[in-house]
């Protein structure tokens, strides 16, 4: 089973709609998922969920010990959980808990300066947990609110891939469809940027080294 974490210090990153919108690209391509709401203060992705009827399973944990909660309330047949998390800020213990169950961790932001500076407290915590973990997690950036053609996603990525941070392709451009997607059922998220990003986060990165070997 798959536990995929979406994380950023602040609100308003993208968090929820990318835990919406990978969720559904996977639902789609025939995999059994399970989306958890961690966030206590908005409660936004379950409340998406029921308000737009959505096909797929969505229950709340927002609790500090989600790591020793979660585990016992997971069907089997499970393949995929999709974690959505409050901004670190808010409730740091709550995110740390769900990374520490994460095979998989997501910073969602925008290629901006201000965005790129909280991208160190993020790579704090998944040393914390990495450290403590027997496998430790794969962690990637997504790019999301890009603007079409501008420069600044390409020297970012440049920037973060040269700390030694996975950037998923392709990017989430800014659109209206991402924005207003809340409270409505989410449609084609497969064939949307956010099925080619999930397809490139579950493909193994591939070791240069090994690869020429
Ligand atoms: N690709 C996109 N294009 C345009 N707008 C977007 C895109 N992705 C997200 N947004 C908008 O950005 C805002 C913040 O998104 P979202 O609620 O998913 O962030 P969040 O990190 O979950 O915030 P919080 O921590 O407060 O819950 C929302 O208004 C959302 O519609
Ligand atoms: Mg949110």
């Amino acid at each position: 089973m798959l536990v995929i974490v979406m994380v950023n210090l602040k609100g308003g990153s993208g968090k929820t709609t990318s835990a919406a919108w990978i969720l559904h690209a996977l639902h789609e391509s025939g995999l059994s998922v399970l989306g958890v709401d961690a966030d206590p203060e908005n409660e936004s992705l379950i409340g998406w969920s029921q308000l737009a009827e959505w096909d797929v399973p969505v229950i709340a944990m927002p609790v500090a010990n989600l790591h020793r909660q979660l585990p016992g309330v997971i069907a089997p047949s499970i393949d995929v959980v999709v974690i959505d998390t409050p901004p670190m800020t808010d409730s740091r213990r709550i995110v740390k808990s769900a990374a520490k169950l994460a095979t998989h961790i997501v910073c969602p932001m925008a290629p901006t300066g201000m965005e790129y500076d909280r991208l160190g407290a993020v790579r704090e915590l998944v040393t914390e947990i990495s450290d403590d973990a027997d496998v430790p997690p794969d962690f990637a950036v997504l790019f999301n609110r890009v603007i079409a053609n501008a420069a600044s996603t390409g020297v970012y990525r440049e920037i973060i891939q040269t700390d030694g941070v996975r950037v998923l392709n392709p990017p989430i451009p800014r659109k209206e469809v991402y924005a207003q997607s809340y409270p409505q059922p989410i449609e084609r998220a497969s064939t949307s940027a956010y099925g080619d990003a999930v397809n490139d986060l579950l493909t193994p990165a591939v070791d240069e080294s090994e690869a020429t070997a």
